[in-house]
């Protein structure tokens, strides 16, 4: 099964093939694209030297085990890394990685980047166009089945999967350290909804948009703060509550980096486990540790 999305049903099964036809087609738009030049896809075969013809070539459309293969635009790769702030401190997996372009951009940006690919002709690929790069050192490459892969090294994960992918993905996702940049070329994550969205115009026809989610710290329940009680309501990065009996507004997590407002005093903290501290505008510092 090529494009499997996992799901039972009959209409689920027409869902997915339905999808297979739109990426596909949108598969041969970037083929045509590239045909006229408007953007960094793999040469026509026929361009090819003969040693690159000795040489496996990936066809836009063909079949992968999860999701076919379709290249993130270059234009669209740089955003994601642009998005996810990536430094040379980060380290960065690409889920699917294809020919290894992102992998090999965020290695150039002087990232240790790893790509898991189960197509094994497509790692290969991946590994001589590292090499070529001259990033052969900071970027590898595995072949492997992305679920059966261990995240938790990751500062940044990429991903062009398929929305089904990406939810069944997030429960992973989310026990992540807090902070861990998740980018998704085009793909939503269902209602864990994104904490970015752009959208790249220039250099692109088809999948341009970038979804970047961080990963947000737990502080669903109780918290002492100097003798009142912080009730925390947590629905992803979004949270609601009360401080004692007063509602708190306009609050959420970006990471670690917790903000609310209460009674019109902005608070503004960081969360490390089970306490967290900060500033309260006008009025100094704060503290809470888990009630
Ligand atoms: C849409 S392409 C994206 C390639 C690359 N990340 C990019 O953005 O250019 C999806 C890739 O995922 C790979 N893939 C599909 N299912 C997979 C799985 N279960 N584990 C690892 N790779 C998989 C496919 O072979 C394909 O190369």
């Amino acid at each position: 099964m090529q494009i499997a999305i996992p799901s039972p049903s009959a209409r689920a099964r027409t869902g997915a093939l339905r999808f297979r036809q739109a990426m596909l087609a949108s598969a041969m738009a970037l083929a045509l694209a590239c045909a006229f030049g408007a953007s960094a896809q793999p040469a026509p075969k026929a361009a090819q030297t003969a040693e690159q013809k000795k040489e496996y070539v990936p066809d836009v459309g063909q079949d992968g085990k999860d999701v076919i293969w379709v290249p993130t635009p270059q234009t669209l790769v740089d955003k994601m890394l642009d998005m996810a702030k990536v430094t040379p401190k980060d380290r960065l997996m690409d889920l699917g990685s294809g020919d290894g372009r992102t992998v090999i951009t965020a290695a150039q940006r002087g990232l240790r980047a790893q790509g898991i690919e189960y197509n094994p002709d497509l790692v290969e690929l991946s590994r001589r166009n590292a090499e070529r790069a001259g990033v052969g050192d900071r970027a590898t490459f595995v072949t492997a089945d992305l679920f059966a892969t261990d995240l938790s090294k990751a500062d940044v994960i990429t991903m062009f999967l398929l929305s089904t992918i990406n939810e069944k993905l997030r429960p992973r996702l989310l026990e992540l350290a807090p902070g861990t940049r998740v980018v998704s070329n085009t793909f939503r994550m269902g209602d864990w909804e994104p904490d970015a969205e752009e959208t790249v115009t220039q250099d692109c026809s088809t999948y341009c948009t970038a979804l970047l989610w961080i990963v947000p710290a737990k502080v669903q329940g109780k918290w002492d703060v100097g003798g009142q009680t912080l009730q925390l309501d947590q629905h992803y990065q979004k949270l609601s509550g009360r401080l004692g009996s007063v509602p708190i507004s306009d609050a959420r997590l970006n990471g670690t980096e917790i903000a609310f407002t209460v009674n019109g005093v902005r608070y503004q903290g960081h969360v490390n486990g089970r306490t967290m501290s900060g500033q309260a505008a006008g009025q100094g510092n704060w503290s809470a540790k888990r009630a």
